[in-house]
């Protein structure tokens, strides 16, 4: 475990965090966790998530230039890439932390998509990776040799979690950004991964309509039961560090077992007892 002073496993790394919006975030706790492993980063968000979020308090306290960018827009990622040459010429690491489904707020069932949203759902929530990573690699040359890009994903993009809707397709979409962009970055020793966090308590996730549900199975079936947003951090820090040079083209599931476990004891004794139950009704 990482002490609170920190271990400088991030010293001298400079980078971009997109898509912390409130203390709940898992970019804002990987912000404080770089900050603590001694990392300079430029924050970034849409506009509209800048001015309905907190994100100065998290700017003060981690001394992060903020630097507005709607994903959508290839414009303000060209210039968002372009502002973070001017004040910290080359960076070593990105995390994207972006997701959005316009068809999951709006209550649209899977079977009956808005396409107009369907197509922001996966134009924000995953070829936005391609956009950063085209023009911070290709058009600004900015990410040194070496360097470490990170995108957040969910297990939804191998097996269907009904409630996460067209989210699951945007994740699978993502995890396969991240695999082509590494094969072609690997010359440069530029790695691209995902990490595959369980559920966890964030504005995103309880956006999403069960998310409890889905968060308490995830909890009882995993063996060492949910990982917080702050252990999240802790595994982006190890990824953005020389320690894992040789990882690429990896989803990382980072989910306490969740991914590799059928069923657990609990659940068991919790399906027989509801079992149990209903035998007594009937
Ligand atoms: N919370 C979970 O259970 C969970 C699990 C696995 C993966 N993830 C992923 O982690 C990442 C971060 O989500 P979170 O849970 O911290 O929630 P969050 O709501 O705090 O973060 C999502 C971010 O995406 C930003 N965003 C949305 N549209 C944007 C746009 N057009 N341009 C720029 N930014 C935009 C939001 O402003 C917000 O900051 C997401 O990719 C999410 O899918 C979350």
């Amino acid at each position: 475990m990482s002490s609170s002073q920190g271990n400088g496993l991030l010293k001298g790394k400079k980078g971009i965090i997109f898509g912390a919006l409130d203390e709940r975030s898992i970019a804002w706790r990987v912000a404080l966790a770089c900050h603590r492993e001694g990392a300079e980063f430029v924050l970034s968000n849409a506009p509209i998530a800048l001015r309905l979020g907190q994100l100065n308090g998290l700017s003060e306290a981690t001394n992060a230039p903020v630097i507005p960018c709607d994903v959508s827009s290839e414009e303000d990622v060209d210039k968002l890439i372009q502002d973070v040459k001017e004040k910290f010429g080359k960076i070593d690491f990105i995390l994207h932390a972006i997701g959005m489904s316009p068809n999951i707020r709006k209550k649209k069932e899977y079977t009956d998509l808005d396409y107009r949203f369907f197509q922001q759902s996966l134009d924000i929530s995953a070829i936005s990776l391609h956009k950063i990573l085209h023009y911070a690699t290709e058009v600004h040359d900015i990410v040194n040799d070496g360097g470490s890009v990170v995108a957040l994903s969910y297990i939804g993009a191998q097996r269907i979690f009904s409630k996460y809707s067209d989210m699951n397709d945007a994740k699978a979409l993502l995890e396969s950004i991240a695999r082509n962009y590494g094969s072609r970055l690997g010359a440069k020793k530029i790695r691209v991964n995902t990490i595959s966090q369980g559920p966890t308590m964030t504005s995103a996730g309880s956006g999403i309509k069960g998310f409890d549900g889905m968060f308490l199975f995830a909890e009882k079936l995993s063996p060492l039961g949910n990982p917080s947003a702050d252990d999240c951090a802790d595994y982006c820090v190890a990824m953005f560090s020389d320690l894992t040079r040789m990882v690429t083209m990896q989803n990382l599931f980072h989910d306490g077992g969740f991914s590799s476990n059928g069923i657990s004891e609990e659940l068991i004794s919790d399906l027989a007892k509801m079992y149990s139950q209903d035998d007594g009704l009937s």
